[in-house]
């Protein structure tokens, strides 16, 4: 089917776009020697994750239990939740799918400790355990240092769980405009890194992950040689929101691989066109969709189900036309949808369920 055909608004994949974004993160991996596990609360997706894992990546991450669940269910059997989990219900599911994967998930608080021990006991698994520290994001982890020690002899001293290392996500470095910013973000998330596992090792605690990075810092992270993995997510679709980081020539490595397609309904008022696709087809927390082939403050405005386009007077957009919209933010766009169209040379070659929508139980 021509992609003209589509039905608006639809969230579509364009596969030779995706598969370069794959490839360059895969190399940038293996050249820095740190492991590839790509978050895939981005896209909520198996069928990228397996294409994630043939380019490479050693697990995904994951943010849910839910999410964890869907894609163990489809065959990935190496997952790191990069969260604190801790209502009762969900670890005991977290601890059942230890049977059936490879599971470790994070801590930052003693509480967490007793409940995954007692979860693992009743369910006869071994879970890994990272200690989440704070590098500078100011959202969960302890502090680095000592509180990082303390909580780890404890999971050590934890028969049904296994330390196995340190998650370090620095988020509020992810979207610095400079570069230079994002690399003094994470060098000091570095220094925070090293001085906690110094201490590790002076408790003789081998510490054998070290993960975090995301697609705004995962270079810094991965050349600190403090890290051992990366957990990248939103570079398999490159939104406008990272577009606008300024990247050094041979870093602007990735191409906007998701798309939402919208149809012009009307031109009624002057000097607008009018999509039919609105809050509901595209998340506008960190700013409107830019408009592919113009300029980028071309959206003047959204609602539930509407955007409005100022028109360009020498190229004006008329009913029935198709627009394609970049969106600002992919994590919470993918998740308003149910599939995606993936398509390559102008022709659907693919439609994928979004198995892991939601709001993540
Ligand atoms: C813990 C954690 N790791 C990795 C990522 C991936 O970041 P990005 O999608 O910006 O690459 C996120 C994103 O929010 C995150 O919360």
């Amino acid at each position: 089917m021509p992609v003209e055909r589509i039905e608006t608004p639809a969230l579509v994949v364009d596969l030779d776009a995706l598969d370069q974004n794959l490839r360059t993160m895969a190399a940038a991996a293996a050249e820095a020697g740190v492991a590839l596990r790509p978050h895939a609360k981005a896209h909520k997706c198996p069928q990228i994750a397996r294409f994630q894992l043939g380019h490479g990546a050693t697990g995904v991450c994951c943010q849910k239990v839910g999410e964890a669940e869907v894609f163990v269910d489809a065959g990935i059997v190496d997952v790191l939740i990069t969260n604190e989990i801790v209502d009762p219900a969900k670890v005991d599911r977290l601890a059942q799918l230890a049977r059936r994967a490879r599971i470790a998930t994070c801590v930052d608080d003693r509480a967490q400790v007793a409940l995954l021990a007692e979860a693992a006991r009743h369910h006869g698994v071994q879970l890994d355990v990272l200690v989440e520290i704070d590098v500078g994001h100011g959202r969960c982890g302890v502090p680095p240092g000592a509180s990082a020690v303390g909580l780890a002899q404890l999971i050590e001293e934890t028969s049904s769980l296994r330390f196995a290392g340190l998650q370090a996500y620095q988020g509020a470095a992810q979207h610095l405009r400079l570069e230079d910013e994002r690399r003094r973000a994470i060098d000091l998330a570095a220094d925070r890194v090293r001085l906690t596992t110094s201490l590790l090792a002076e408790s003789g605690l081998a510490c054998p992950l070290v993960s975090g990075g995301g697609t705004g810092t995962f270079m810094f992270e991965a050349a600190s040689s403090e890290f051992t993995e990366i957990q990248p997510g939103s570079y398999v679709f490159m939104d406008a929101a990272y577009a606008r980081n300024e990247w050094a020539e041979e870093r602007q490595p990735f191409a906007h691989a998701l798309l939402v397609h919208a149809t012009v309904i009307s031109t009624s008022v002057r000097g607008r066109a009018v999509l039919d696709a609105g809050y509901k087809a595209l998340a506008v927390d960190s700013g409107y969709p830019t408009v592919v082939g113009l300029e980028s403050a071309a959206v003047a405005g959204m609602s539930d189900e509407h955007t409005l386009i100022g028109q360009d007077a020498d190229r004006p957009l008329r009913v029935g036309d198709r627009v394609r919209l970049v969106p600002g933010h992919i994590d919470p766009t993918v998740n308003l949808h149910d599939w995606y169209v993936g398509v390559r040379d102008g022709t659907v070659e693919v439609v994928w369920p979004i198995a892991a929508r939601g709001p993540g139980l």
